[in-house]
């Protein structure tokens, strides 16, 4: 048997209509905030990724899917969103629109070889916000609270906001400085990981999965300790608007995150829920100023994060929230014999055409299985044909709640669809004005 590669998933059924569901409430809401959808290719050159996440990441030296066209080329699967969108940005010079700042969205697969488990796949979805053009607090702010009024919007409450600053580039070079001098008598007691993270970016080190709980890690020296007057004062006001959106949040002076493009505000929510293990990180981001001008653009500010759909979707079940999803049918057609199964899909086509949800019985079963069938689509109304009753011009429509069966005009299918009424209790005045609406 054909199996799916590790770490992927097969998404169907009622998951499937549950992840429709969530990107839906996503792409309204991105819409109320005024972002705009940006779709990216899946795979860049190579030189998008190395440069843009960085040389000494985990997610570039040991994650990255690389391969070689067929045209020599050095290509990457995206492992993440950013670098993908700011060459776009560079690309198509959107610092030259007239509306700035830039703020877009994406929600798209990304590829991470890494060791697969619970809630770390190899190949998984983000949902993702970029923002670039702007170098104000009050950004830093909005953009952290669209994960938190996400996560309201569908009800999630067990999550926590960690935030942290690395403050500018003058503040890390300082913080860098302090951690090199720390970190050089306990060398030797770090992973080999760390160790070579120690000779490229020892900011890396806090971020060790390995290393995490050692006592050298927890002593080190924190960021917040190394900042200059600006940075602080930033750090202040992005905190302050968080306040006034309303965000609970912690600093958290560990956070450094795992990417090589940070600069002052980063962020990561987790899931607070019971059962979730340790990937609990379901949304993390940060400030990019130098981004841009590294990936050959402009010097441009940017900020933005990424959430993992699937670690989301996982919290929602772990939270028993149920989402409404609409898997219901406005009518099944059915038929009873193989001479109506014409008439039966010109009407399903009508009906949809006009806006309702309809399946219909392909197979010709038993009118016993159609019914069956009918209740596991959970279908509101039943439309049985029957030869006989259409020769008089009429149609069976059963309301499969109440349980009611009233037999309806031929060409006023529509009309009791409409009017949610059977035609006994509408008066042909009624219908008279209905039909003039048809015909104009
Ligand atoms: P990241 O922290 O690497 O950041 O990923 C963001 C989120 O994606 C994580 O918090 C997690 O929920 C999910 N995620 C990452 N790797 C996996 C995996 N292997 N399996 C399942 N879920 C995963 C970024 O990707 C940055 N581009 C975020 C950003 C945007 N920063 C600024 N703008």
């Amino acid at each position: 048997m054909l199996i799916k590669p590790k770490g992927t998933h097969d998404i169907y059924g009622l998951e499937a209509k549950k992840w429709n569901y969530v990107n839906g409430v996503i792409a309204d809401l991105m819409s109320k905030y005024n972002y705009d959808y940006i779709r990216t290719p899946i795979f860049e050159a190579s030189e998008v990724f190395h440069r843009g996440v960085g040389e000494t990441t985990d997610i570039v030296t040991k994650e990255t899917y690389d391969f070689v066209d067929r045209g020599d080329r050095n290509m990457t699967l995206r492992p993440e969103g950013t670098a993908g969108v700011v060459r776009s940005y560079i690309e198509n010079k959107m610092y030259g629109d007239a509306v700035q700042p830039t703020k877009v969205y994406y929600n798209g697969t990304m590829y991470r070889y890494e060791r697969p488990q619970s809630g770390r796949d190899r190949e998984l979805t983000q949902f993702g916000v970029e923002v670039l053009g702007c170098d104000e607090a009050i950004i830093d702010a909005e953009v952290i609270s669209i994960p938190v009024n996400l996560f309201k919007t569908l009800g999630l409450q067990e999550v926590k906001v960690n935030i942290n600053t690395l403050g500018d580039k003058e503040s890390r070079d300082n913080y860098r400085r302090a951690l090199i001098d720390y970190f050089k008598p306990h060398i030797n007691c770090l992973c080999e990981d760390c160790q070579e993270r120690y000779q490229k970016n020892p900011l890396r080190i806090l971020d060790c999965k390995v290393d995490a709980d050692s006592e050298i890690i927890k002593n080190a020296p924190i960021t917040i300790d190394y900042l200059n007057e600006e940075s602080k004062k930033r750090f202040d006001e992005v905190k302050k608007y968080l306040t006034l959106l309303e965000v609970d949040y912690e600093v958290n002076t560990r956070l450094v995150r795992g990417l090589d493009y940070y600069n002052h505000t980063v962020f990561e929510i987790e899931a607070k829920v019971d059962g979730f293990g340790s990937n609990n990180v379901l949304a993390g981001g940060g400030r990019y100023n130098g981004l841009v001008d590294l990936l050959g653009g402009p010097p441009t500010p940017g900020i933005g994060f990424a959430l993992g759909m699937g670690r989301l979707m996982m919290a929602l079940d772990l939270e028993k929230i149920a989402l409404p999803i609409d898997d219901g049918l406005d009518a099944y057609i059915m038929y009873v014999s193989q001479s109506e199964k014409e008439y039966a899909m010109s009407l399903a086509q009508d009906l949809r055409m006009n806006g309702y949800k309809v399946d219909m019985e392909y197979m010709g079963r038993s009118l016993k299985s159609q019914f069956k069938q009918a209740d596991r689509l959970k279908s509101r109304h039943l439309i049985i044909l029957n030869e006989e009753e259409m020769q008089n011009d009429v149609i069976k429509i059963k309301d499969n709640v109440t349980k009611e069966e009233t037999l309806v005009g031929i060409d006023y299918i529509l009309y009791y669809f409409e009017e949610k009424t059977s035609l006994e209790e509408v008066s042909d005045k009624d219908l008279e004005k209905y039909l003039e609406k048809e015909e104009e």
